[in-house]
């Protein structure tokens, strides 16, 4: 089988997982599906990055050793990615002794090469970055070219890594293709990076101790970016499996943020040709996200939580947001607006809707099941739109284009409610023509069993749901992409109209960002139990009920509270008869003050849910006396 690499950056552990980290691993987790289904060997890993300077300080900070703070951050990543079902199939820590082994091991290979030599370094370090600086490139005041805040001088004995070397061939690389990088415009900007010349590189130190000890020279530790590069191949097996190795790094795609290109692009392929290996098969950079207009960070305040999100939207919701909203490559804003605008039009209204319209007609017209005879290719009109967008989808989904590739679908999707409201099932039924009527269900519910597998990738497990509520009980990661292109695969069977997919979102406050004030005003927002306790609910029961005349809304009930009868006004009209109110028990407001109401004395109030166009009365689950109190 055609073997898959996908990687996503391994993670530092100083901090605690954000929206980028999931927007990286996420994705990452829809391409390693899309393969899988695509019928891939796919090889999926992430992780945590734990040596370096930057960890040890945060570790001192907080009074731990570097290893219990990285434990603790983990724990976070791990919850993470099984919230939002990420299907890693590898997840590699650097303090793993596997990994300690290969990267010693890759350093005395360069070494044996001739690329290890030893020297002084001079230069200026951004530790939050954990990169040397050339003097010519630093902001004012020494400040880091990347995030701005200050450098410190450096000199000292280090080992380099001949990186000077490798230009020449690193280039030709690129250039033809054996390694590509994308998109397009990184790919330029690396080119014309590398021609400008390559300098050889630091890659140990002396001035700390949290690292892999360089081997032959134990005062030395490796340098942070040389020792989380090698987790690759660590996870691929080189130098353990041989075999495994050989099969997976030949097809190995790093996924990245732009702001890690160069160690990706630059020093990670000249660090394998130097060893005699491949450079990957291709890195792609993704942007960056801001919230709700704002560079993230936590001064502000305003870093986006995903398990927040999560709990907020749901899962699905949240990993279709990430690819949905902003083409793959480019920078992207996360914002409440946007986010609960995606999942009221694209999913509650196109999807959901799709799915709920279809299967409440079968179950209304078709007692459930459509006729096991209904012929598949008797109106080809939704079988032909799909079989022209399949291959795009393909197309986009191989090139990691999800946004382009999720345009597709959608408009396959609303060309499917379209063609409801061309079809008008209702007249059909209504004029008993049911063999038009099951055709037109048939080439719908075929249209979901594939769209369930376009999107599973994105949103797996609402994809599982419509397979399940059109009657499909087989995993959905069964499936395979190509049967796609076989129209009339789907069975009749009995459909289960289940929980609705995609519940709209009513419009909520900004989270993350000032996430403090939001705080304020739900504690401002909650009463006390002493509060609660001054109003006084009872049971009543009604026993007698007739309408208010001249009104159209109102009833006026008499009612019995224990030992008491009161009368009281309802605007339930619309709603209930009055015979059918006579013997119920409902709930009131007891310690009401009396009011006047159309000439009627109102001395408390019922209690009845309402949304929009429906109502209902509270009343108890069992029998119990009028009079009782309700606490
Ligand atoms: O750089 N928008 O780890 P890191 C989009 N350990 N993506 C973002 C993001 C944002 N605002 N913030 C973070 C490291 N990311 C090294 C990597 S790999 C051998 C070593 C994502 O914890 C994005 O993928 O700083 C970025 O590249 C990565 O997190 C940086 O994670
Ligand atoms: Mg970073």
């Amino acid at each position: 089988m055609k073997s898959f690499f996908i990687t996503t950056p391994i993670y530092y552990v100083n901090d605690t997982p954000h929206i980028g980290h999931a927007y990286t691993t996420v994705a990452a987790d829809v391409i390693a599906r899309y393969k899988k289904l695509s019928g891939f060997d796919v090889l999926f890993s992430t992780g945590t990055d734990e040596h370096g300077q930057k960890i040890q300080k945060s570790a001192e900070e907080k009074g731990l050793i570097p290893l219990e703070l990285a434990n603790k951050v983990v724990s976070n990543f791990l919850r993470l990615w099984k919230r939002l079902n990420i299907e890693y199939d590898d997840f590699i820590r650097t303090t793993e002794e596997r990994h300690i082994k290969v990267v010693q091991k890759f350093f005395k290979k360069l070494q044996e090469n001739g690329d290890i030599y030893k020297g002084m370094y001079e230069g200026w370090y951004c530790t939050p970055c954990e990169t040397f600086w050339p003097e010519s490139q630093l902001l004012e005041g020494h400040r880091c070219p990347q995030c701005g805040r200050p450098t410190e001088k450096l000199k000292e004995e280090s080992y380099f890594f001949r990186m000077s070397k490798y230009q020449e061939s690193l280039l030709q690389a690129i250039e033809e293709g054996k390694m590509r990088i994308l998109p397009q415009s990184r790919h330029n900007e690396i080119v014309s990076f590398i021609k400008q010349g390559l300098k050889d590189q630091s890659i140990s130190r002396t001035t700390f101790e949290w690292g892999i000890p360089l081997p032959g020279d134990p005062k030395h530790v490796i340098y942070v970016w040389f020792d989380a590069l090698i987790n690759y191949i660590t996870v691929a097996g080189w130098s353990s499996d041989e075999d495994r190795f050989k099969h997976y790094w030949e097809n190995a795609y790093h996924l990245v943020g732009k702001d890690i290109l160069r160690f990706h692009a630059v020093i990670w392929p000249a660090m394998l040709i130097a060893a005699g290996l491949k450079p990957p098969k291709m890195v792609f950079a993704h942007g960056w996200w801001t919230s709700e207009g704002e560079k993230m960070s936590k001064s502000k305040g305003n870093v986006i939580d995903p398990f927040a999100m999560i709990e907020r939207y749901g899962v699905d919701q949240f990993r279709f947001f990430l690819l949905r909203e902003v083409p793959f490559g480019l920078d992207g804003d996360f914002s409440t607006k946007a986010i609960e605008n995606r999942i009221n039009s694209d999913l509650a209204n196109d999807l959901g809707n799709l799915l709920s319209r279809t299967v409440t007609m079968v179950e209304k017209y078709f007692k459930g099941q459509i006729p096991s005879d209904t012929p598949a290719t008797s109106d080809l009109k939704l079988h032909n739109m799909l079989k022209e967008i399949t291959p795009k989808v393909k197309k986009y989904m191989d090139e990691f284009d999800f946004y382009r590739a999720l345009e597709e679908i959608w408009t396959f999707i609303r060309r499917c409610n379209k063609y409801i409201d061309e079809t008008a099932p209702w007249i059909l039924g209504r004029e008993k023509k049911y063999n038009e009527l099951s055709i037109v269900l048939y080439n719908l519910l075929e249209s979901l069993r594939s769209i369930a597998i376009m999107v599973y990738p994105f949103i797996p497990s609402s994809a599982q749901e419509i397979w399940h509520q059109i009657g499909i009980d087989e995993n959905i990661k069964s499936a395979k992409f190509d049967e796609l292109f076989n129209w009339g695969n789907y069975k009749p069977h009995p459909v289960r109209r289940g929980r609705i997919l995609f519940p709209r979102i009513e419009k909520k406050e900004p989270i993350g960002v000032k996430g403090k004030e939001e705080k304020k005003v739900e504690e401002k927002e909650y009463i006390s139990i002493e509060e609660f306790r001054r109003i006084k609910l009872k049971v009543a029961k009604v026993i007698e009920a007739e309408r208010i005349p001249k009104t159209d809304k109102l009833l006026k009930l008499k009612i019995e509270v224990g030992e008491e009868i009161r009368s009281l006004v309802a605007g339930i009209a619309k709603y209930y008869k009055p015979e059918e109110l006579v013997g119920k028990r409902i709930i009131i407001v007891a310690n009401l003050q009396p009011a006047k109401i159309r000439g009627v004395e109102s001395q408390g109030m019922l209690l009845a849910a309402e949304t929009g166009e429906e109502l209902a009365l509270l009343t108890t689950d069992r029998e119990i006396a009028s009079g009782s109190e309700i606490r």
